[in-house]
């Protein structure tokens, strides 16, 4: 018996010879690390299918010659809840399944179930008679998001309380289909039974198309790609210093004037383009296809000199402001003592809130000013509005600023979200932070449940997944950002070790960021979300006795190699 890791690494090996006739068993990653198209494998030729086709042996063979195996239990990313293998029955063969059955209500399930069908295996559609996937709504499932998926000599049937829940089965039988990742199509399945739901409820990858903005199309592919691994949520930071990127009918200056700049930092190339409301429209019904909401972020009080731009009046020095080309913090804010800011944020939040249906819209609220809020020290309107309301310290005004915001986003029925900073005393009802830098989590979980509040999980040690993967794999000149390495971001613990009325009453879910300030293509957006974002997908939906990194390395390789082959950089370092 080779166990798992073995040989990993032992890059000397020029010939493997084995006598046994029966393949001895052999974890399929015991040679991690070799170059195996290398090293020869001797095995006596009467055993040579037997050893193409064994866990471990397989990976010695050219990938084209080898089988697509399904073996469910070294599959599939996030690890579904549970999963019984019946080995001891004979595995259902695709040739014999002819079709998906499916309720009216689950037409979009059935489109997707019917492309799986194709692109993953031999089934044989048109023919009258044979086995069948069926896809249906099961009430007694208590979870939107939960399923179950059975494989037997009947076909395959996928239930789910929602349309949520069969989209989750059809995505894991797809990772199952994907077997073991070659590009062979699938021709058997063993008879298994998953129970499957998640551990919490808003999975998220947020993107940045300010600093370098990403085509429309892009960001279509990108939530087919999220929705492979169960996430449910694409958050667009639409707004920043270097760009206003959201086309807003009541402001068109801001699109005509704060979208098209050239460089960023040491990156000289034109950078213009914004989305049109009508495309995100689009947007928001193809991700509804995938069950992935579209969750707006827009910046305040500082992150926010594209607008300031277009409209001086904004700030409180009510100067024109060149439009930023480097990242980092600017000092110019939002004046929360100028009327106009309040009734500029309402139109444009007025319009959000019609564009994107999600329950929630972002208000940034990171990273105003250095020193935090200085910039309202000096403004004799600012001074005069603390002077009004009793205030004596800028944390006041900032959150007299929130307060009238959150008041206007809760009137048009959508739940606020922003980005925690400890200048926050309290976290007002019905709102929800995220905990994103590094070294303040703790910080920030003891603010959400002094105030009752929902928490995303989005800590830079784990999450910020622009951060490089590796040192030295970020060829532009940067800030000096930390590696968060593949490892790192798999073992995020979204509970923080917190008890589980805080799993219960406070977490809402894990985010993983791809700021753009050094992802300057889609193909680079990719190479920094892969693997890491699946590493993700497990901390936010599998539960920690189900979680282990180095089986979760085993199980995510048949899909970064799927990945691969479709054309998608990710990083396989
Ligand atoms: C942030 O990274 N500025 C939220
Ligand atoms: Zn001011």
């Amino acid at each position: 018996r080779i166990g798992a890791f073995a040989f990993a690494n032992c890059r000397g090996f020029r010939e493997v010879r084995l006598s046994a006739v029966v393949p001895p068993i052999c974890a399929d990653n015991a040679f991690d690390g070799i170059d195996l198209s290398r090293v020869k494998l001797v095995v006596p030729a009467q055993a040579k299918k037997a050893y193409r086709n064994a866990s471990g042996w397989r990976n010695f063979f050219s990938r084209h010659e080898m089988e697509n195996v399904c073996d469910p239990e070294n599959l599939l990313v996030p690890r579904p809840l549970k999963l019984e293998v019946y080995k001891n029955s004979l595995p259902l063969k695709w040739k014999d399944v002819i079709g998906v059955e499916a309720s009216p209500e689950l037409n979009n399930e059935k489109m997707q179930a019917e492309r799986i069908l194709g692109e993953r295996t031999a089934y044989r559609k048109g023919r009258k008679i044979g086995l069948m996937v069926r896809l249906a709504l099961d009430k007694s499932l208590t979870n939107d998001e939960a399923y179950t998926l059975q494989v037997n000599d009947k076909g395959v049937t996928i239930k789910g309380s929602t349309a949520m829940g069969v989209f989750y089965g059809l995505m894991t039988l797809e990772q199952l289909c994907i077997g073991n990742g070659v590009a062979a199509p699938s021709t058997t399945i063993p008879p298994l039974y998953i129970v499957d739901q998640p551990r919490t409820e808003v999975r998220e990858l947020m993107v940045d198309p300010v600093r370098h903005f990403i085509p429309f199309n892009d960001l279509k592919r990108f939530i087919v790609e999220m929705a492979r691994f169960k996430f449910n949520a694409l958050h667009l930071h639409l707004v920043d210093d270097q760009a206003w990127r959201i086309e807003i009918k009541k402001y068109p200056e801001l699109t005509e004037k704060a979208s098209d700049r050239v460089g960023m930092d040491d990156m000289p190339e034109r950078i213009s383009g914004f989305y049109t409301q009508e495309q995100m429209r689009e947007l928001v019904r193809f991700a509804a296809q995938y069950h992935v909401m579209v969750i707006p972020e827009i910046e305040l009080p500082g992150h926010e000199v594209a607008a300031i731009h277009c409209f001086p009046q904004l700030s409180c020095a009510k100067k024109e402001v060149p439009i930023r080309l480097t990242c980092g913090v600017s000092n110019d804010l939002l004046c929360p003592a100028e009327p106009f800011v309040y009734e500029f944020l309402d139109n444009v939040l007025k319009e959000l809130a019609e564009v994107f249906p999600a329950p929630y819209v972002h208000l940034g609220g990171d990273e105003a000013g250095q020193p935090p809020l200085g910039a309202w020290t000096n403004c004799p309107a600012c001074k005069e509005l603390k002077w009004k309301e009793g205030f004596t310290e800028n944390w006041q005004l900032q959150q007299y600023l929130f307060d009238r915001v959150i008041k206007q986003l809760h009137q048009l029925g959508k739940m606020p979200m922003y980005w925690y900073e400890k200048e926050f005393k309290t976290i007002q009802p019905e709102c929800v932070v995220y905990a994103w830098r590094n070294g303040l989590t703790q910080v920030a979980i003891d603010a959400a449940v002094r105030n009752k509040a929902k928490i995303m999980m989005c800590p830079g040690e784990h999450c910020y997944l622009d951060y490089p993967q590796g040192r030295g794999d970020m060829p532009e000149v940067n800030w000096g950002m930390p590696v968060t390495s593949h490892e790192q971001t798999y073992r995020l613990d979204p509970a923080w070790g917190m008890d589980s009325s805080f799993v219960q009453r406070n977490l809402l879910g894990v985010s993983g960021t791809l700021w753009s300030e050094c992802i300057n293509s889609s193909e680079r957006l990719y190479y920094q979300a892969f693997p890491r974002a699946a590493a993700l997908s497990e901390a936010g939906w599998t539960i920690p006795e189900r979680r282990s990194y180095t089986d979760y390395l085993l199980r995510v390789r048949p899909l970064m190699d799927d990945m691969l082959r479709r054309g998608i950089a990710v990083n396989v370092n």
